[in-house]
């Protein structure tokens, strides 16, 4: 019989019932509802609803309940629907009458709130950790590279020379970024839920404190009717997973570009390198492509839970159920991408020269030419009508603005001497940017600097 049958005459329709079981995914929920079971008991005990000895009882078959589950000796059933129903069953199965005992003042509502969000802040704490992998990752890049000249870009055409330093430290900031969004989130999940029941709290004088700080949660929710209503803790979470998807695959995309023939910027070590079963020369980055295809997952994940909840009445709804598929997902997700991303980052080669000899193509220091007249006194826009001029003169004569003789450019202006060469040379448009947060060594060096800082004072919860 269902632990809710009382009042019911017939079974559950065999689909029905299949239908209505969640526990082929939310098992990955049972060691956080024992924890929560377990605090919930001393509770009860601590306020005279359970004997020393029911308490004791209910709290070692509990753990009994965690071993075996770890020792997959237990086998759940889709008859007792859920997570909180199997192991309340289990329990009961195990230690007769007195676990009829421990759902006293409780219900699945503040249950299943309470799991996530103790799920929640372990695998957050994860991720964290995750990223701050991949950033150290970075700053080894950006280390090796604050001299390493490439061409920056707009819309996909040469733009201004800056150093794989400056390119790799931009995702840096993003990956700073999500981290700090993480930790920012992880103050709204870590609130504890329990006592709120089913929607309206109970009589029973609870000591939701002591559940709290049992459970090493920093608070209790303030309204029973919200605690066991909102997902958005579970929302806010797939939002910042998909920021940082969105993150790695705009790297992925930048990864996949500096392979090609083409742009010849980067190998890729072989060990993160697919072949063709076809064509034998190839050598294709697969893994890169991958983390950028799952991006879509993530992204779907959260329109889906948007969704769930976009019209449901207060409180609980079984719509709600639903949240967890694509939370997991979304978790897994991250947690699958991050560390084979960060590996193959690592590994991954740059060839220099390449870049070097890319940012000289494409004008890259016209901006720093028509810099150099605004500096001999010429307004900026006549200055930009000027070098454009002479930009236009070379692509026609198949030369670079290094290339040009001084006679030729004193043609567009007199002001133009000797100086002009060192002035627009990539090193000296990269250096003369000392600007703070721009490309040059000293900037880029103090960036690394304070990231450095960042990375080592992080402080990662440990919700273990
Ligand atoms: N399995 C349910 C869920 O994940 C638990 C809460 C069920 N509550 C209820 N009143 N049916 O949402």
């Amino acid at each position: 019989m269902k632990l809710w049958g009382g009042r019911f005459s017939k079974d559950t329709d065999i689909w029905a019932n299949d239908f209505n079981s969640s526990i082929s995914f939310d098992k990955r929920l049972f060691k956080h509802d024992i924890a929560g079971s377990t605090a919930h008991a001393r509770m009860l005990n601590k306020i005279g609803i359970l004997s020393d000895d029911e308490c004791s009882l209910i709290t070692n078959g509990l753990l009994e309940i965690l071993t075996d589950i770890k020792e997959k000796k237990i086998k759940f059933n889709n008859d007792a629907e859920d997570i909180h129903m199997n192991i309340e069953k289990i329990l009961i199965d195990k230690i007769g009458d007195t676990g009829k005992k421990l759902h006293t003042a409780r219900s699945r509502n503040d249950q299943v709130a309470l799991d996530i969000r103790m799920y929640l802040r372990e695998e957050v704490s994860m991720v964290i950790q995750l990223l701050s992998g991949l950033c150290g990752t970075i700053l080894n890049i950006a280390d090796s590279g604050t001299s390493a000249i490439m061409p920056g870009f707009t819309h996909m055409q040469p733009a201004q020379p800056i150093t794989l330093a400056h390119h790799i430290m931009a995702y840096f900031e993003m990956f700073r970024r999500d981290t700090e969004r993480l930790m920012d989130a992880l103050k709204r999940i870590n609130i504890m839920p329990l006592g709120a029941c089913a929607l309206a709290g109970t009589g029973f004088p609870l000591d939701r404190q002591f559940v709290a700080e049992e459970l090493n949660f920093n608070s209790i929710t303030a309204n029973s009717i919200d605690s066991v209503s909102d997902r958005d803790f579970v929302i806010e979470i797939c939002a910042d997973l998909s920021i940082i998807m969105m993150h790695l695959s705009r790297l992925c995309e930048e990864i996949i570009l500096w392979n090609t023939v083409q742009f010849a910027f980067a190998e890729q070590d072989d060990a993160y390198s697919t072949g063709s079963s076809i064509m034998p020369q190839k050598k294709n980055p697969d893994i890169a492509e991958l983390v950028r295809g799952k991006t879509g997952r993530v992204y779907g994940n959260l329109m889906a839970i948007l969704t769930i909840m976009k019209s449901l009445p207060l409180a609980y709804n079984k719509d709600m159920q639903e949240d967890k598929p694509a939370l997991f997902d979304s978790i897994d997700t991250v947690k699958l991408c991050l560390p084979v991303f960060d590996s193959m980052l690592g590994a991954m080669s740059f060839n220099k020269d390449n870049m070097y000899a890319s940012a000289g193509e494409g004008f890259t220091n016209a901006t720093d030419l028509a810099d150099y007249l605004v500096i001999k006194g010429i307004p900026f826009r006549t200055a930009h009508e000027i070098t454009g001029k002479i930009v236009s003169y070379c692509i026609g004569s198949e030369i670079t603005l290094d290339a040009m003789n001084l006679n030729e450019y004193r043609k567009y202006s007199t002001l133009i001497e000797n100086d002009i060469y060192e002035f627009i040379s990539l090193e000296s448009c990269i250096n003369k940017r000392n600007v703070a947060g721009g490309p040059s060594e000293s900037s880029v060096r103090q960036h690394i600097k304070e990231s450095e800082n960042f990375l080592k004072n992080l402080t990662i919860p440990d919700y273990e």
